[in-house]
């Protein structure tokens, strides 16, 4: 039976974007560009993304295509009686810790839809909605009920196969939220008081680095670019041969970053324009934003728009995570596809309930010091990813030989591959060695 693909470059971007656009750039990238000096970060940012991780996307196409495997067997393929199996296992892993939080706060973005609408025609009361968001997260029942449906739709959706699944869902949903952001944006740099927060974010002010700052935003590259665990390495197993993977990672890479971009400069103009601190941190989307939503003229609407915009950018990258454990099960147990994702959807139930119940009763249970969903959270995106993105350069530029790597660059020399020593060299030494200090910076501290 012929391995299913997407059908072409557009086919393969709205699922790469899918995957790469979702609460870390709505969510995580606000209150971090907040809390880390604006501009400054985003400069930072940009630089990684360019000179670590655009390559590192690319490696990871690179052995996904060269192999057309799940992100285990590509590793099994290309190093044979090795134990690089393991890296593969660990992004496996990796896929689990991410969905046990992510799918909780999917489904509160879906609370927060259900109440958006509800109250649409009413006017909210502002001294509730301070409460509303703690009443939510600690209450036992209520948020597990929508990380359910959450997984639910995620397992629908991963079901229906990569052609008929992910890509066509991607292919309804993503220019969908593009305008949707568009849209938001406008709204929001044209408040009286926007020109602040708009300064904040392309004003660089370059006393403010230090290694905090840098740290925060590799992480958030990774993070945001879905990179380290092997998630670009199972969707390029599907990236049809002809298509270039350069210009697919480039894309990719640009529109995450463009999208990271549109999403500050709908959310921090408003955020100035009502005296509000940009360094709340993470409850700025669900604390401080519907305060705005409660003041401005039409909010209620914005305010649907705006958590529906948060659902279908956390529910196309949720399909992405699971589908690196799917294609993993499917491929290693000989299961079926529908099956294999019953199981996987059902443990990853119970996984994220613990990690809901975590900000309740299970609050005093700690991990390591931090909470069942800090754990989790921390576990992925600090360690794991990094040591995943570590270990995929030193596979592809000192492990594997050249010439394959070459190969699958060019398409087998179709292509006149012009950047390829740049790229080469990223990947042997740029980016291994700034990952590395990272790394070893973590443990010394
Ligand atoms: N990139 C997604 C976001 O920004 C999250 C995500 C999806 C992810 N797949 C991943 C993160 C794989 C790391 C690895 O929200």
């Amino acid at each position: 039976m012929k391995r299913d693909e997407f059908s072409g470059f557009f086919g393969v971007l709205v699922a790469t974007v899918g995957s790469a656009v979702g609460l870390g750039n709505l969510w995580r990238f606000p209150y971090l560009v907040g809390q880390n000096g604006g501009a400054v970060f985003i400069f930072i940012y940009l630089a990684f993304v360019l000179v670590i991780c655009l390559p590192i996307m690319i490696s990871e196409f690179i052995i996904g295509r060269r192999t057309l495997s799940n992100t285990v067997k590509a590793f099994q393929i290309l190093a044979p009686r090795t134990p690089w199996g393991a890296v593969g296992i660990v992004g496996v892993v990796a896929a689990f810790c991410i969905m046990a939080f992510y799918t909780v706060v999917g489904g509160w973005t879906l609370d927060y839809i259900f109440r958006s609408v509800i109250h649409l025609f009413s006017k909210p009361d502002i001294t509730a909605i301070e409460s509303q968001f703690t009443t939510l997260v600690t209450s036992p029942v209520r948020p597990i009920l929508w990380t359910v449906i959450f997984i639910l739709f995620s397992a629908l959706i991963v079901m229906s196969g990569i052609k008929k699944g992910i890509e066509k869902y991607s292919r309804i949903m993503m220019p969908f939220l593009f305008l949707m952001v568009v849209i938001l944006m406008i709204r929001s740099i044209t408040l009286p008081g926007a020109e602040k927060g708009i300064s904040f974010l392309v004003k660089p002010d370059f006393s403010k680095i230090n290694t905090q700052v840098l740290l925060a935003a590799l992480g958030q590259a990774f993070f945001s670019l879905s990179l380290g665990m092997g998630c670009m390495i199972t969707y390029g197993s599907y990236i049809p041969k002809r298509e270039n993977l350069t210009k697919l990672a480039f894309t990719t890479a640009m529109s995450d970053t463009l999208f990271a971009i549109l999403a500050g400069l709908a959310i921090m103009p408003a955020v100035f324009s009502f005296g509000i601190s940009p360094q709340e941190g993470p409850g700025l989307v669900f604390i401080v934003l519907p305060r705005i939503f409660a003041q401005i003229p039409l909010g209620n609407i914005f305010a649907v728009m705006f958590y529906l915009i948060l659902f279908i950018a956390a529910i196309t990258s949720a399909i992405s995570l699971l589908e690196v454990v799917t294609a993993y099960i499917t491929e290693r147990l000989k299961m079926k596809r529908k099956t294999a994702v019953a199981i996987i959807s059902a443990l990853v139930v119970v996984c994220a309930s613990l990690s809901s119940l975590s900000q309740g009763v299970l609050q005093d249970f700690k991990i390591l010091g931090k909470t069942i969903f800090d754990f989790f959270d921390y576990l992925s995106a600090n360690i794991l990813l990094p040591l995943g993105g570590l270990s995929i350069v030193f596979f592809v530029g000192w492990f594997m030989k050249k010439s394959p790597v070459y190969d699958e660059f060019t398409n087998q020399g179709t292509l006149k591959g012009t950047l390829f020593r740049t790229y080469y060299f990223l990947i042997r030494y740029v980016a291994p060695i700034a990952i590395a200090a990272i790394l070893v910076d973590l443990i010394v501290r």
